[in-house]
């Protein structure tokens, strides 16, 4: 059984698909990142998959069971960090906890046990009799993964979970995903960050405009566009290098060449700046980036 099945589902508002018959699964245990622009689908789909709302048409499981008929156990096996922070805000820290155990019917003295474990391994602990309205963003951010975790999810939502933190709460929260990926828990991640998903993700599905573009692994991905490597040259003046049989792409003051074969590239610059009485200012072969990938993929457009 795959922990996702979402086959053709499609959701619309006021006539503008923002899902468009989507389909893909997420294996048991494994960490999904699902990335795409602003606007791409990523929201409507966490909210279909979690129960919120429902989709026009086409099917999800999440478990084995079917986000429609049977929501209600759909969202008793899943924890959910939903996009914008849901906790009560005039209630404590300790409260919201607790009212999630309930919600979950984890007994009371259980409930606590791992209420006290979860907001201690965030850092929240010492606040926890403090009204959530008192929080900072990021403390508002752990306390949401600390109640998403209380029920101990077979599978856990993240909708962009660490946007607009802090360097050192995003670290806790990346940490945090990296042991459920050793606990053997499956994890769904959207994120705007290249760097994030390809991080720790065991497969990563792109979307655009509400369609699935690619769904693979980060370093299928990467092997994918157009040659493995990507040649990236500065020199010292701005120059038209349209004129070289491969194609450079401007990179701020970079040139940036994807070829399989880096040392026939590099040997065509050195010739051409050569010529051109140049000087290279740096020039060197890398991997290209997921953002690179991201890019190609979905052309650029960036745009909603
Ligand atoms: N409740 C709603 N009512 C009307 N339009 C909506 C609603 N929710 C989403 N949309 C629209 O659906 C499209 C997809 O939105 P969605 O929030 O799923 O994107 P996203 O990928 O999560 O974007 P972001 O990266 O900005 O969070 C957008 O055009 C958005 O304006
Ligand atoms: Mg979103």
């Amino acid at each position: 059984m795959e922990a996702i099945e979402v086959k053709g589902m499609s959701k619309s508002f006021n006539g503008i698909k923002a899902v468009d018959s989507v389909s893909f699964s997420v294996h048991r245990g494994e960490i999904f990142g699902f990335l795409g622009p602003n606007g791409a689908g990523k929201t409507t789909t966490v909210r279909m998959l979690t129960g919120v709302i429902k989709p026009d048409s086409g099917e999800a499981r999440v478990m084995g069971r079917d986000i429609v008929s049977d929501t209600q156990k759909v969202k008793e096996v899943l924890g959910v960090v939903p996009e914008t922070a849901n906790a009560y805000l005039d209630l404590t820290a300790w409260r919201n906890m607790m009212l999630i155990a309930s919600l979950y019917n984890i007994p009371r003295r259980e409930g606590e046990r791992r209420a006290t474990t979860l907001l201690k391994e965030f850092g929240i602990y010492e606040r926890r009799s403090s009204k959530v309205k008192s929080f900072s963003k990021g403390m508002e951010q752990r306390l949401m993964l600390s109640m998403a975790l209380v029920s101990d999810p077979e599978i856990l939502f993240l909708d962009d979970p660490t946007s607009g933190l802090d360097v050192q709460s995003a670290r806790v929260i990346r940490q945090r995903i990296k042991e459920l990926q050793k606990e053997k828990k499956t994890v769904f991640l959207t994120s705007h960050n290249m760097q994030e998903v390809g991080e720790f993700c065991d497969r990563v599905g792109i979307i655009n405009h509400g369609k699935m573009v690619t769904v693979d692994s980060p370093e299928h991905l990467r092997t994918r566009i157009g040659g493995s490597l990507a040649v990236e040259v500065k020199l010292d003046k701005a120059v038209d290098m349209s004129m070289l049989d491969f194609h450079p792409e401007r990179v701020g003051d970079n040139y940036r060449i994807y070829t399989t074969e880096p040392h026939e590239v590099i040997r065509s610059i050195v010739g051409f700046a050569t010529l051109n009485g140049l000087k290279i200012l740096s020039l060197n072969v890398q991997s290209p980036s997921l953002e690179d990938v991201f890019v190609k993929l979905i052309g650029g457009s960036n745009e909603q």
